[in-house]
């Protein structure tokens, strides 16, 4: 190993026993001009730890391209494809602007920007709950610090492309200001203090493993059919208070209003992928994304006791499909599972789109300017699921 790790700088709020392997601040290298071999350390270094923070770095968007690239030498567009901008119903549309120069890197933030990279001026629109989610924060509440998460997701178009391996994320200015609270808003009472613009991560890994035995047989034997164009269908849709899925309501865009779709480029993933690396199992699934979900009956010999859908299932109606992943993805967005990253300046973090979930959170004001650089690519090949081993030992 050519390089140095240290621990990610930990909040309050997280529980230390679930980040002893999460997250590495790597040290000591230039991730945008290094070595064949420490390329090779980062990108194994990243499958095992999920998320690697860069501090004081200069990168260039072509810099940050090929870094990107180097986890998918095959890969050649942005996740999201090239047809974002001609695409306004897409609910992505107003918050990313590709760099000329570079049309993978996308500038994404708030506030406005003038000459940037090739950008004679933008506004840049930091993406809020008010405009997604069923309820929002009330003015009084907002103006005491309280916010949300936006939308939990995986960088990924869901239609047509694979799911990016990796997001590398640039913090060229981020906002200063006070830490807002984040609140769930569901019942719970849960809520995290967060940094001001932070980007919130959390572990599939640790997704999978919080579910009791009976739904881990559910997450090996389970795919997820997501919808044609998924950011168009979702538009009109309003979010849960948690940012973790949508509010069933019938307010999608009907199939036939979309942009024309084919059936075979619909995405159907499974709901485990296996890490490439250590070969653990993470709970992936885009919430607002999904349509149905496809349930393989239990293997032979496996045990049918509090077994759920033992014959196997196939969930159409989006209020069950929804119901179901929440019920088994809301434990692992508990306050003391998230990493709610404290940006600053020139930080740039890599992370496995593949083996975590992120959000961004809370609520900027016009004159918070907050400048990111964003690259994911779609990649070469779909993400593997369970094995028959995996199957066998956890249905
Ligand atoms: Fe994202």
């Amino acid at each position: 190993m050519t390089i140095e790790l240290k621990p990610l700088p930990l909040p309050d709020s997280a529980e230390p026993s679930h980040f002893i392997n999460f997250g590495r601040e790597v040290k000591g290298i230039h991730p945008g001009n290094c070595t064949f071999e420490q390329l090779e350390d980062i990108k194994q270094t990243l499958y095992q730890h999920e998320v690697l923070l860069f501090r004081d770095v200069v990168l260039t968007p072509e810099q940050q391209l090929k870094l990107t690239k180097a986890f998918d030498p095959e890969s050649e567009i942005y996740g999201h494809g090239g047809k974002l901008e001609s695409e306004k119903s897409s609910i992505l549309h107003s918050a990313l602007h590709a760099i000329p120069r570079v049309p993978q890197v996308q500038l994404i933030g708030n506030g406005m920007i003038h000459n940037h990279e090739g950008l004679a001026e933008t506004r840049l629109k930091h993406l809020t709950h008010k405009t997604f989610h069923k309820t929002i924060i009330s003015p009084e509440d907002e103006v005491k610090g309280f916010t949300r998460f936006y939308r939990w997701h995986i960088d990924a178009a869901l239609y047509d492309l694979s799911p990016p391996r990796v997001t590398t994320l640039y913090a060229v200015r981020v906002p200063e200001g006070p830490n807002q609270i984040c609140r769930y808003d569901d019942g719970t009472g849960d809520e995290l203090e967060v940094p001001l613009a932070t980007t919130a991560f959390v572990s599939g890994q640790t997704m999978f493993q919080l579910l009791p035995s009976e739904l881990k047989s559910v997450a090996v034997r389970a795919n997820v059919k997501y919808a044609p164009h998924p950011y168009v269908w979702m538009a009109p849709a309003h979010a849960k208070s948690t940012g973790l899925g949508i509010e069933s309501e019938g307010l999608e865009t009907p199939l036939e209003q979309l942009p024309s779709w084919v059936e075979d480029k619909i995405k159907i993933h499974p709901v485990s992928w296996k890490n490439p690396v250590s070969e653990a199992l993470s709970f992936q699934v885009h919430p607002c994304c999904a349509t149905e979900v496809m349930i393989k009956p239990l293997p032979p010999g496996a045990s049918r006791e509090n077994a759920l859908y033992p014959n196997g299932a196939h969930l159409k109606e989006l209020s069950e499909v929804r119901d179901l992943l929440y019920r088994m993805q809301r434990p692992a967005i508990a306050p003391s599972l998230v990493y709610p990253h404290k940006w600053t300046d020139k930080d740039l973090i890599i992370f496995h789109n593949r083996g975590v979930l992120h959000t961004v959170v809370g609520t900027l004001q016009p004159d918070q300017v907050r400048v990111y650089h964003q690259c994911n690519l779609a990649a070469s090949e779909d993400p593997i699921g369970p094995s028959n081993e995996d199957i066998i030992k956890w249905a």
